[in-house]
């Protein structure tokens, strides 16, 4: 099972997302299966990590969310993108800003990336989830905490 690492600050620019991506790839050069997942809607993570055609993949962490919230089978391994770095992405664009509005109605919608984290998890050995968490809309970062075992808590270190 994998360790689970979540990034979060309400604050933005403060670093998560090259802290998350420079964490991952440390761990990825001592020999560490890691998946990143984009939990921003902005996708900065991926892009950053030089996948820049983010709008045009229709397999991303609210296409996910999406066959969970639907009881849908879920491949978990579909969507994830291999960086030459070594480490692993789950990507994320746009969709997911849909994705937050439609959960407000979802029942359970606390627990959706923990579901998705259960099945992956085997996989791995880190996973860290990056995300900008909104002052007026704190569902995705309950969603966040539900499946974080480890919070790095860039929240004290910047504050
Ligand atoms: N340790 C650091 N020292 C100096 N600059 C840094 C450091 N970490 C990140 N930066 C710079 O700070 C800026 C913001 O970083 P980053 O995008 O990682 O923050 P973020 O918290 O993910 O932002 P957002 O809230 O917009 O998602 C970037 O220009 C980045 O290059
Ligand atoms: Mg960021």
């Amino acid at each position: 099972m994998a360790r689970v690492i979540s990034i979060v600050c309400q604050k933005g620019g403060v670093g998560k997302t090259s802290s998350s991506v420079n964490l991952g790839v440390g761990l990825a050069r001592h020999s560490k299966k890691v998946l990143l997942i984009d939990a921003d809607s902005q996708g900065s993570l991926s892009l950053s990590l030089g996948f820049t055609d983010t709008k045009r993949l229709t397999d991303t962490i609210a296409s996910i969310m999406s066959k969970i919230i639907s009881e849908s089978p879920v491949d978990p391994a579909k969507g994830i993108l291999k960086h030459t770095e070594g480490v692993y992405v789950l990507p994320a664009n746009n969709d997911l800003a849909a994705m937050e509005m439609f959960l407000v109605n979802v029942y359970g919608r606390e627990s959706i990336m923990r579901e998705y984290i259960n099945l992956i998890s085997p996989e791995y050995d880190y996973i860290k989830a990056i995300s900008l968490v909104s002052r007026s809309f704190k569902v995705h970062l309950y969603n966040r905490l539900l499946f974080v075992y480890h919070l790095f808590s860039l929240y004290i270190v910047y504050q």
